[in-house]
């Protein structure tokens, strides 16, 4: 990863000349991206977008062209006209006519057929006049936006066409989407057949969540400030919670979800990404490697969750029918291809173990669900109570005197999403004659201390991947040992099925079944209320 520092006030970041030479450090080598499932969904809704922003913003390198690879026949004019509609509805950026001409001369059209032998052959003759034309010296990133059934086959066919491994030291590189696996021996043997076509330095496995800013910040938050990190450990932290909570349900992708519920959706990936880089021990640098090991340490000091545990470590959680944002939602059994007895979960919460040095006996409380009050991601780290307190049992408070745990311990909120910030709560007097003590809450709020627009988390993983730059991508053996974690839970949730009855167990709308409150409630604790 690049160090980039910057130090200067937010004001004066827009005429910054040191900015303006970062910016041109992080040019790539000229090169072309190569996008299997062109006619998709997250082509037009993500990747093209993105990478128009960067154009927009002068990060790509000059001749940069993009050939979108589908099944199906299309010209190079059809595709940018669809890539145009996309650009117009999708882009952070506004579409501008002169910048649109010069990226739109990069974009190309390409048919493949993975069903034959030579069924890249239309592609590769593009790649080639690409290169002649444009100059990409055969520099290729090639994102695989394809069905997972389609991944091993199509990274075979690169092979066979001599794609992967180019000649006259040029790169080659590969994007591929979640999921990595099913469980643990399935991505394990996806691993292995990746490795047979590409090397693990060529594989970038994306993990969106890892481009958002305010997740980058995490490690800047931890690593590049003196306070917190002598309080981040087991000794003052009485434990962590991670909630990826959102207010959609699962938006047309029912097949998918029956298949992978909100274990595999969210926790396997973003949320033990996040319990990674929260928990991790600090880099002695920030090149990819050291970063990964750091990562890849935490999560194998986890300690998996026996399967006759699973019921006493975890809920399991689907949606009913409800009321979201004013708007009346359908239960999960109801949506598009859900079978109508279906046990798949929607929400899930653990309570997580790390076994370390730094993390023994303060746990980690992870949850995830579909349909909840509203969308919101968000690290709470829960600092111990102060050890005495000399206010108790003298202090008025509007309702007599204070018991002994009445006052809140300090709680620090690290905003994923939305209103992207970071407040840490600490008690505080009330103002007048009395002691009364309240909590309030110091707050830095990306949007308020800088004028610059987040880019989206596409552009900075397509811009970091073309630079070379895997320091945001998931390692092999970081998915693994996620795997290792929730595959434990899989097996124990097998052994034990829910009762079909009990499914739906919480309305949409809330904040998912009781259980997890009295999940909570047992271990003398509660859930952070984003
Ligand atoms: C995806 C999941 O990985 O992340 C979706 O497949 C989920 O189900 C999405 O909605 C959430 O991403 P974000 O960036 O909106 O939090």
């Amino acid at each position: 990863m690049c160090a980039d520092v910057l130090t200067q006030a937010p004001a004066e970041e827009q005429a910054n000349p040191l900015l303006e030479g970062l910016r041109s450090a992080r040019l790539p080598a000229p090169c072309a991206v190569v996008i299997f499932g062109a006619s998709g969904d997250l082509t037009q809704r993500k990747l093209i977008p993105a990478l128009y922003a960067l154009a927009a913003e002068g990060s790509l390198p000059p001749g940069f062209s993009i050939v979108g690879a589908a099944r199906t026949e299309m010209d190079d004019e059809r595709f940018r006209s669809a890539m145009r509609d996309a650009v117009a509805e999708h882009s952070r950026v506004a579409l501008h006519d002169d910048v649109w001409e010069g990226f739109a001369s990069g974009l190309f059209a390409a048919s493949y057929d993975l069903d034959r032998d030579g069924g890249l052959d239309a592609l590769k003759s593009k790649l080639a006049d690409v290169d002649r034309d444009r100059g990409s010296a055969g520099n290729r990133v090639f994102y695989l936006s394809v069905p997972p059934s389609a991944v091993v086959p199509l990274a075979e066919r690169l092979h066979q066409a001599g794609l992967c491994r180019p000649e006259g030291g040029g790169f080659s590189r590969v994007i591929v989407e979640k999921p990595f696996g099913r469980d643990l021996d399935t991505a394990r043997e996806l691993t292995s057949r990746l490795h047979e076509f590409f090397a693990e330095e060529q594989i970038y496995r994306i993990d969106h969540y890892l481009g958002k800013e305010s997740v980058q910040n995490l490690l800047v938050f931890r690593f590049a400030n003196g306070i917190f990190e002598p309080l981040w450990n087991r000794q003052y932290i009485d434990h962590v919670q991670i909630t990826v909570a959102e207010a959609i349900g699962v938006e047309g992708r029912g097949a998918y979800y029956e298949e992978a519920g909100a274990l595999r959706d969210i926790v396997q990936n973003h949320i033990m990404q996040l319990m990674a880089i929260v928990g991790m021990e600090p880099p002695s640098n920030f090149e990819a490697e050291t970063v990964r090991d750091e990562k890849v340490k935490l999560l194998r000091a986890v300690r998996p969750i026996h399967p006759d545990d699973a019921l006493s470590h975890t809920v399991r959680g689907q949606y009913g029918g409800g009321w979201v944002d004013g708007q009346e939602a359908a239960a999960y059994r109801d949506e598009k291809a859900v079978k109508p007895g279906s046990l798949r979960e929607t929400f899930v919460a653990m309570k997580l173990d790390v076994d370390n040095w730094r993390w023994a006996g303060t746990p980690f409380y992870l949850r995830a669900g579909k349909r909840l009050m509203k969308r919101a991601t968000e690290i709470a780290i829960q600092f111990r109570r102060v050890p005495h307190s000399p206010f108790t049992g003298h202090i008025a408070t509007p309702t007599g005197a204070l018991p002994p745990d009445a006052m809140e311990p300090n709680l620090l909120i690290l905003r994923i999403q939305p209103d992207e910030g970071i407040s840490l709560r600490f008690s505080a007097k009330v103002p007048g004659q009395a002691m009364r003590i309240r909590s309030v809450n110091m707050d830095f709020l990306y949007g308020s201390s800088f004028l610059k627009e987040s880019p989206e988390a596409y552009e900075r993983l397509l811009l970091d991947c073309m630079l070379g730059d895997a320091t945001l991508f998931a390692r092999a053996d970081e998915v693994e040992q996620a795997w290792r974690i929730c595959t434990a839970i899989l097996d124990g949730w097998r052994a034990h099925p829910p009762d079909t009855s009990r499914f739906p167990n919480y309305e949409a709308g809330t904040w998912g079944p009781d259980e997890a409150r009295a999940f909570m409630d047992r271990d003398g604790r509660s859930w952070h209320r984003p």
